[in-house]
Protein backbone atom coordinates (compact mmCIF):
# COMPACT_ATOMS: atom_id res chain seq x y z
CA UNK A 1 0.00 0.00 0.00
CA UNK A 2 1.60 3.18 -1.17
CA UNK A 3 2.14 5.57 2.22
CA UNK A 4 0.04 8.89 2.65
CA UNK A 5 2.28 12.09 1.48
CA UNK A 6 3.05 14.55 3.75
CA UNK A 7 2.93 18.07 2.79
CA UNK A 8 6.13 19.60 3.44
CA UNK A 9 6.61 22.72 5.86
CA UNK A 10 8.26 25.61 5.56
CA UNK A 11 6.90 27.92 7.84
CA UNK A 12 5.14 27.24 11.66
CA UNK A 13 4.20 29.56 14.31
CA UNK A 14 4.27 29.40 17.93
CA UNK A 15 1.55 30.87 20.32
CA UNK A 16 1.53 30.82 24.05
CA UNK A 17 -2.08 31.04 25.06
CA UNK A 18 -3.49 31.56 28.91
CA UNK A 19 -1.97 31.97 32.35
CA UNK A 20 1.77 32.08 31.91
CA UNK A 21 3.72 29.32 33.43
CA UNK A 22 7.27 28.55 34.15
CA UNK A 23 8.69 26.41 31.04
CA UNK A 24 7.31 28.27 27.97
CA UNK A 25 10.29 29.78 26.93
CA UNK A 26 11.55 26.11 26.95
CA UNK A 27 9.38 25.23 24.63
CA UNK A 28 9.91 28.35 22.37
CA UNK A 29 13.69 27.54 22.78
CA UNK A 30 13.13 23.61 22.00
CA UNK A 31 10.45 23.85 19.05
CA UNK A 32 12.51 26.79 17.45
CA UNK A 33 15.88 24.37 16.82
CA UNK A 34 14.38 21.85 16.19
CA UNK A 35 12.41 23.38 13.26
CA UNK A 36 15.28 25.55 12.06
CA UNK A 37 17.04 22.49 11.98
CA UNK A 38 14.68 20.50 9.75
CA UNK A 39 14.61 23.89 7.53
CA UNK A 40 11.54 25.58 8.45
CA UNK A 41 11.37 28.91 9.12
CA UNK A 42 9.59 29.54 12.86
CA UNK A 43 7.53 32.60 13.75
CA UNK A 44 6.00 33.19 17.39
CA UNK A 45 2.57 34.92 17.73
CA UNK A 46 3.36 38.29 19.69
CA UNK A 47 0.63 38.26 22.76
CA UNK A 48 -1.54 35.99 21.38
CA UNK A 49 -3.82 35.83 18.37
CA UNK A 50 -5.47 39.37 19.07
CA UNK A 51 -2.18 40.37 17.50
CA UNK A 52 -3.81 39.29 14.27
CA UNK A 53 -6.55 41.92 14.71
CA UNK A 54 -3.94 45.21 14.36
CA UNK A 55 -0.03 45.43 14.74
CA UNK A 56 2.42 43.55 14.30
CA UNK A 57 1.46 39.82 15.06
CA UNK A 58 4.91 38.14 14.08
CA UNK A 59 8.50 37.83 15.30
CA UNK A 60 10.88 35.86 13.14
CA UNK A 61 12.52 33.37 15.98
CA UNK A 62 16.22 32.90 15.10
CA UNK A 63 18.75 30.61 17.03
CA UNK A 64 19.74 33.65 18.84
CA UNK A 65 16.49 34.66 19.73
CA UNK A 66 15.92 32.11 21.26
CA UNK A 67 19.18 31.71 23.31
CA UNK A 68 19.84 31.70 26.94
CA UNK A 69 16.13 31.48 27.45
CA UNK A 70 15.21 27.97 28.64
CA UNK A 71 16.11 29.25 32.57
CA UNK A 72 13.74 31.57 32.44
CA UNK A 73 10.30 32.39 33.53
CA UNK A 74 7.60 33.95 31.90
CA UNK A 75 7.15 34.13 27.65
CA UNK A 76 9.73 35.98 25.37
CA UNK A 77 6.21 36.33 23.08
CA UNK A 78 3.72 37.44 25.94
CA UNK A 79 0.40 35.89 26.82
CA UNK A 80 -3.57 36.49 27.46
CA UNK A 81 -6.33 34.81 28.82
CA UNK A 82 -8.60 37.34 27.66
CA UNK A 83 -10.41 37.74 24.38
CA UNK A 84 -11.48 34.16 22.53
CA UNK A 85 -11.47 34.86 19.09
CA UNK A 86 -14.14 32.01 19.18
CA UNK A 87 -16.36 34.90 21.21
CA UNK A 88 -15.54 37.84 19.75
CA UNK A 89 -16.54 39.94 16.67
CA UNK A 90 -14.65 42.78 15.17
CA UNK A 91 -14.75 45.15 12.48
CA UNK A 92 -11.34 45.76 10.43
CA UNK A 93 -10.87 49.05 8.99
CA UNK A 94 -12.42 49.33 5.75
CA UNK A 95 -14.47 46.84 6.32
CA UNK A 96 -18.69 46.43 5.68
CA UNK A 97 -19.66 44.83 8.65
CA UNK A 98 -18.14 42.51 12.13
CA UNK A 99 -16.31 39.34 11.59
CA UNK A 100 -15.53 36.39 13.82
CA UNK A 101 -12.03 36.79 15.20
CA UNK A 102 -11.10 33.21 14.65
CA UNK A 103 -11.92 33.87 10.89
CA UNK A 104 -9.32 36.71 10.41
CA UNK A 105 -7.13 34.56 12.46
CA UNK A 106 -7.01 32.04 10.05
CA UNK A 107 -6.88 33.95 7.07
CA UNK A 108 -3.55 35.97 8.54
CA UNK A 109 -2.03 32.76 9.21
CA UNK A 110 -2.95 32.10 5.51
CA UNK A 111 -2.05 35.23 4.04
CA UNK A 112 1.71 34.85 5.93
CA UNK A 113 1.75 31.50 4.73
CA UNK A 114 1.94 29.62 7.69
CA UNK A 115 1.99 25.67 7.54
CA UNK A 116 1.86 25.09 11.03
CA UNK A 117 0.41 26.40 14.49
CA UNK A 118 2.20 24.81 17.62
CA UNK A 119 -0.54 25.88 19.91
CA UNK A 120 0.95 26.35 23.83
CA UNK A 121 -1.56 26.06 26.27
CA UNK A 122 -3.97 25.00 28.97
CA UNK A 123 -7.36 24.06 28.46
CA UNK A 124 -8.71 27.26 27.56
CA UNK A 125 -6.16 27.62 24.93
CA UNK A 126 -6.34 24.06 23.31
CA UNK A 127 -10.26 24.50 22.92
CA UNK A 128 -9.52 27.53 21.15
CA UNK A 129 -6.82 25.11 18.73
CA UNK A 130 -8.86 22.33 18.53
CA UNK A 131 -11.67 24.61 17.04
CA UNK A 132 -8.96 26.31 14.42
CA UNK A 133 -8.35 22.67 13.47
CA UNK A 134 -11.41 21.69 12.94
CA UNK A 135 -11.51 25.01 10.52
CA UNK A 136 -8.90 23.40 8.88
CA UNK A 137 -5.75 24.83 10.22
CA UNK A 138 -2.68 22.42 10.87
CA UNK A 139 -2.35 22.49 14.78
CA UNK A 140 -0.07 20.78 17.21
CA UNK A 141 -1.40 21.58 20.95
CA UNK A 142 1.54 21.60 24.02
CA UNK A 143 0.07 21.07 27.37
CA UNK A 144 0.61 24.08 29.47
CA UNK A 145 -0.67 24.89 33.28
CA UNK A 146 0.58 25.41 36.90
CA UNK A 147 -2.56 23.40 38.02
CA UNK A 148 -1.65 20.34 35.92
CA UNK A 149 -5.82 19.56 35.25
CA UNK A 150 -4.57 18.95 31.54
CA UNK A 151 -5.90 15.38 30.79
CA UNK A 152 -4.12 13.12 28.43
CA UNK A 153 -0.85 13.66 29.47
CA UNK A 154 0.98 12.24 32.80
CA UNK A 155 1.61 15.99 33.42
CA UNK A 156 1.84 19.35 32.27
CA UNK A 157 5.03 22.32 32.53
CA UNK A 158 5.19 24.52 35.44
CA UNK A 159 3.64 22.41 37.75
CA UNK A 160 6.76 21.04 39.35
CA UNK A 161 7.78 24.95 39.53
CA UNK A 162 4.32 25.94 41.56
CA UNK A 163 4.38 23.06 43.72
CA UNK A 164 8.31 23.63 44.80
CA UNK A 165 7.22 27.68 45.04
CA UNK A 166 4.17 26.94 47.19
CA UNK A 167 6.20 24.22 49.23
CA UNK A 168 8.55 26.58 50.04
CA UNK A 169 6.72 29.38 51.56
CA UNK A 170 4.41 26.92 53.21
CA UNK A 171 8.02 25.37 55.25
CA UNK A 172 8.76 29.54 56.18
CA UNK A 173 5.66 29.73 57.28
CA UNK A 174 5.76 26.64 59.90
CA UNK A 175 8.03 28.71 62.20
CA UNK A 176 5.95 31.77 62.68
CA UNK A 177 2.72 30.05 63.62
CA UNK A 178 4.83 28.08 66.14
CA UNK A 179 6.31 31.34 67.41
CA UNK A 180 2.85 33.10 67.50
CA UNK A 181 0.75 30.18 67.98
CA UNK A 182 -0.90 30.80 65.25
CA UNK A 183 -3.20 28.76 62.75
CA UNK A 184 -1.59 30.00 59.02
CA UNK A 185 -4.37 29.65 55.76
CA UNK A 186 -2.08 29.57 52.75
CA UNK A 187 -4.41 29.48 49.97
CA UNK A 188 -2.84 28.31 46.64
CA UNK A 189 -3.85 28.12 42.78
CA UNK A 190 -6.16 25.12 41.96
CA UNK A 191 -9.19 26.68 40.18
CA UNK A 192 -11.17 22.78 39.24
CA UNK A 193 -8.21 20.47 40.25
CA UNK A 194 -6.55 20.19 44.20
CA UNK A 195 -2.86 19.28 42.30
CA UNK A 196 -0.81 21.80 44.31
CA UNK A 197 -2.55 21.72 47.33
CA UNK A 198 -2.39 18.12 47.81
CA UNK A 199 1.41 18.01 46.74
CA UNK A 200 3.15 21.50 48.26
CA UNK A 201 0.58 21.00 51.79
CA UNK A 202 1.76 16.98 51.60
CA UNK A 203 5.31 18.17 51.28
CA UNK A 204 5.04 20.62 53.56
CA UNK A 205 3.79 18.63 56.54
CA UNK A 206 0.42 20.83 56.12
CA UNK A 207 -2.09 19.72 59.28
CA UNK A 208 -5.08 20.18 56.80
CA UNK A 209 -5.60 20.41 53.31
CA UNK A 210 -8.31 21.41 51.18
CA UNK A 211 -8.94 20.57 47.61
CA UNK A 212 -12.60 21.04 45.24
CA UNK A 213 -12.20 17.38 44.60
CA UNK A 214 -13.30 16.86 48.63
CA UNK A 215 -15.95 19.32 49.68
CA UNK A 216 -15.12 20.04 52.94
CA UNK A 217 -16.84 20.14 56.50
CA UNK A 218 -15.32 23.07 58.51
CA UNK A 219 -16.02 21.85 61.93
CA UNK A 220 -13.83 19.05 60.65
CA UNK A 221 -11.09 21.22 60.50
CA UNK A 222 -11.68 22.70 63.88
CA UNK A 223 -11.78 19.59 65.48
CA UNK A 224 -8.74 18.86 64.06
CA UNK A 225 -6.78 21.94 64.73
CA UNK A 226 -8.86 21.82 68.81
CA UNK A 227 -7.06 18.49 69.21
CA UNK A 228 -3.43 19.55 68.15
CA UNK A 229 -3.88 22.73 70.64
CA UNK A 230 -5.48 20.39 73.12
CA UNK A 231 -2.18 18.84 72.90
CA UNK A 232 -0.25 21.49 73.14
CA UNK A 233 0.54 22.66 69.80
CA UNK A 234 -2.14 25.37 69.46
CA UNK A 235 -0.46 26.18 66.31
CA UNK A 236 -0.53 24.34 62.75
CA UNK A 237 -0.47 25.28 58.76
CA UNK A 238 -4.11 24.89 56.29
CA UNK A 239 -3.35 24.69 52.88
CA UNK A 240 -6.48 25.33 50.58
CA UNK A 241 -6.79 25.26 47.05
CA UNK A 242 -9.02 28.07 45.50
CA UNK A 243 -11.08 26.36 43.98
CA UNK A 244 -12.05 24.48 47.33
CA UNK A 245 -16.15 25.03 48.65
CA UNK A 246 -17.38 23.73 51.91
CA UNK A 247 -20.23 21.14 51.79
CA UNK A 248 -23.18 22.54 50.27
CA UNK A 249 -21.20 26.04 49.52
CA UNK A 250 -20.10 27.07 46.13
CA UNK A 251 -16.50 28.48 44.97
CA UNK A 252 -15.62 31.76 46.21
CA UNK A 253 -15.43 34.28 43.71
CA UNK A 254 -13.53 37.80 43.77
CA UNK A 255 -15.54 39.22 40.84
CA UNK A 256 -17.99 36.75 39.16
CA UNK A 257 -19.01 39.11 36.41
CA UNK A 258 -15.94 39.30 33.95
CA UNK A 259 -16.96 39.87 30.10
CA UNK A 260 -15.31 36.94 27.87
CA UNK A 261 -13.26 34.98 30.63
CA UNK A 262 -13.95 32.59 33.16
CA UNK A 263 -14.92 33.99 36.73
CA UNK A 264 -12.30 35.45 38.97
CA UNK A 265 -11.45 32.71 41.87
CA UNK A 266 -10.38 33.84 45.58
CA UNK A 267 -11.04 34.57 49.38
CA UNK A 268 -11.62 31.11 50.66
CA UNK A 269 -8.62 31.03 52.32
CA UNK A 270 -9.78 34.03 54.55
CA UNK A 271 -13.17 32.53 54.55
CA UNK A 272 -11.52 29.32 56.28
CA UNK A 273 -9.40 31.53 58.27
CA UNK A 274 -12.40 33.27 59.51
CA UNK A 275 -14.13 30.91 60.62
CA UNK A 276 -11.54 28.72 62.26
CA UNK A 277 -11.08 31.76 64.60
CA UNK A 278 -15.02 32.23 65.30
CA UNK A 279 -15.29 28.21 66.10
CA UNK A 280 -11.95 27.61 67.91
CA UNK A 281 -10.89 30.87 69.09
CA UNK A 282 -7.32 30.17 67.68
CA UNK A 283 -5.33 33.07 66.82
CA UNK A 284 -5.56 32.90 62.53
CA UNK A 285 -3.63 34.41 59.69
CA UNK A 286 -4.27 34.20 55.95
CA UNK A 287 -2.71 34.60 53.07
CA UNK A 288 -2.91 34.24 49.01
CA UNK A 289 0.11 33.13 47.37
CA UNK A 290 -1.14 33.69 44.14
CA UNK A 291 0.61 35.03 41.35
CA UNK A 292 3.87 33.75 43.04
CA UNK A 293 3.53 30.55 42.00
CA UNK A 294 3.01 31.47 38.01
CA UNK A 295 6.76 33.15 38.42
CA UNK A 296 10.73 32.70 38.96
CA UNK A 297 12.71 29.91 36.39
CA UNK A 298 11.49 26.48 35.72
CA UNK A 299 12.57 23.96 38.41
CA UNK A 300 14.75 21.69 36.44
CA UNK A 301 12.07 18.65 35.94
CA UNK A 302 9.76 21.31 34.03
CA UNK A 303 12.51 22.85 32.40
CA UNK A 304 13.56 19.16 30.79
CA UNK A 305 9.96 18.21 30.22
CA UNK A 306 9.32 21.75 28.30
CA UNK A 307 12.07 20.93 26.25
CA UNK A 308 11.15 17.66 25.76
CA UNK A 309 7.49 19.05 24.46
CA UNK A 310 8.93 21.51 22.28
CA UNK A 311 11.09 19.23 20.58
CA UNK A 312 8.38 16.28 20.50
CA UNK A 313 5.53 18.78 18.63
CA UNK A 314 8.07 19.94 15.86
CA UNK A 315 8.38 15.73 15.44
CA UNK A 316 4.45 15.59 15.69
CA UNK A 317 4.20 18.13 12.47
CA UNK A 318 6.79 16.27 11.05
CA UNK A 319 5.09 13.34 11.15
CA UNK A 320 2.08 14.82 9.67
CA UNK A 321 -0.27 14.36 13.13
CA UNK A 322 -2.00 17.73 12.99
CA UNK A 323 -5.15 17.72 15.48
CA UNK A 324 -2.76 16.30 17.84
CA UNK A 325 -1.54 16.83 21.36
CA UNK A 326 2.21 16.22 22.96
CA UNK A 327 1.45 13.51 25.80
CA UNK A 328 4.17 13.16 28.26
CA UNK A 329 3.46 9.26 28.70
CA UNK A 330 6.65 8.19 30.58
CA UNK A 331 9.24 7.00 29.99
CA UNK A 332 8.64 8.14 26.30
CA UNK A 333 6.82 10.96 24.75
CA UNK A 334 3.33 10.11 23.04
CA UNK A 335 0.32 11.99 21.47
CA UNK A 336 -3.48 11.96 21.85
CA UNK A 337 -6.03 13.85 19.87
CA UNK A 338 -6.51 17.17 21.27
CA UNK A 339 -10.21 16.48 21.26
CA UNK A 340 -9.19 13.90 23.90
CA UNK A 341 -7.31 16.44 25.94
CA UNK A 342 -9.99 18.98 26.05
CA UNK A 343 -13.02 16.57 27.23
CA UNK A 344 -12.46 16.59 30.64
CA UNK A 345 -10.66 18.30 33.34
CA UNK A 346 -8.13 16.47 34.93
CA UNK A 347 -9.21 15.69 39.12
CA UNK A 348 -7.36 14.44 41.88
CA UNK A 349 -9.30 11.17 42.41
CA UNK A 350 -9.66 10.97 46.15
CA UNK A 351 -8.83 7.44 47.05
CA UNK A 352 -5.39 8.14 44.64
CA UNK A 353 -2.02 7.35 47.03
CA UNK A 354 -1.22 10.49 47.63
CA UNK A 355 -4.36 11.33 49.43
CA UNK A 356 -3.91 7.97 51.31
CA UNK A 357 -0.57 9.04 52.08
CA UNK A 358 -1.83 12.11 53.59
CA UNK A 359 -4.52 10.38 55.51
CA UNK A 360 -1.97 7.79 56.79
CA UNK A 361 -0.19 10.92 58.14
CA UNK A 362 -2.88 12.30 60.19
CA UNK A 363 -3.20 15.63 57.60
CA UNK A 364 -7.43 16.34 57.76
CA UNK A 365 -9.21 16.85 54.63
CA UNK A 366 -11.96 18.44 55.86
CA UNK A 367 -14.19 15.66 55.34
O1 LIG B 1 -4.99 28.29 35.17
C1 LIG B 1 -3.98 28.67 36.01
C2 LIG B 1 -4.40 29.69 37.01
O2 LIG B 1 -3.22 29.90 37.68
C3 LIG B 1 -5.54 29.34 37.95
O3 LIG B 1 -5.21 28.50 39.01
C4 LIG B 1 -6.00 30.70 38.41
O4 LIG B 1 -7.34 30.69 38.84
C5 LIG B 1 -5.83 31.51 37.18
O5 LIG B 1 -4.77 30.93 36.44
C6 LIG B 1 -5.58 32.96 37.43
O6 LIG B 1 -5.39 33.64 36.23
P1 LIG B 1 -5.20 35.22 36.05
O7 LIG B 1 -5.13 35.86 37.38
O8 LIG B 1 -3.97 35.38 35.25
O9 LIG B 1 -6.37 35.67 35.29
Amino acid sequence: MASKKIPPIRRIAINTGGGDAPGLNAVIRAATLSALRRGWEVYGIRRGYGSFLGGEPLVKLTNERVRGIAHLGGTILGSTNKGNPFEIHVKLPRARKKRLAAEIVVEELKKHKIDGLLAVGGDGSLRIAHKFHQMGLNVIGVPKTIDNDLCGTLCTFGFDTAVQTATEAIDKLHSTAQAHDRIMVVEVMGRYSGWIALHSGLASSSDAILIPEIPFEIDSVCRHLKKRAAGGRPYGIVCVAEGAAPKGHGMIYKNKNVKGREPILGGIGKWVAEQITRRTKLETRSLVLGHLQRGGSPTTYDRLLALRFGAAAVRLAAAGLWGHMVSYQPPAMGSVPLEDAIRDTKKVTVDCDTVLTGRDLGICFGD
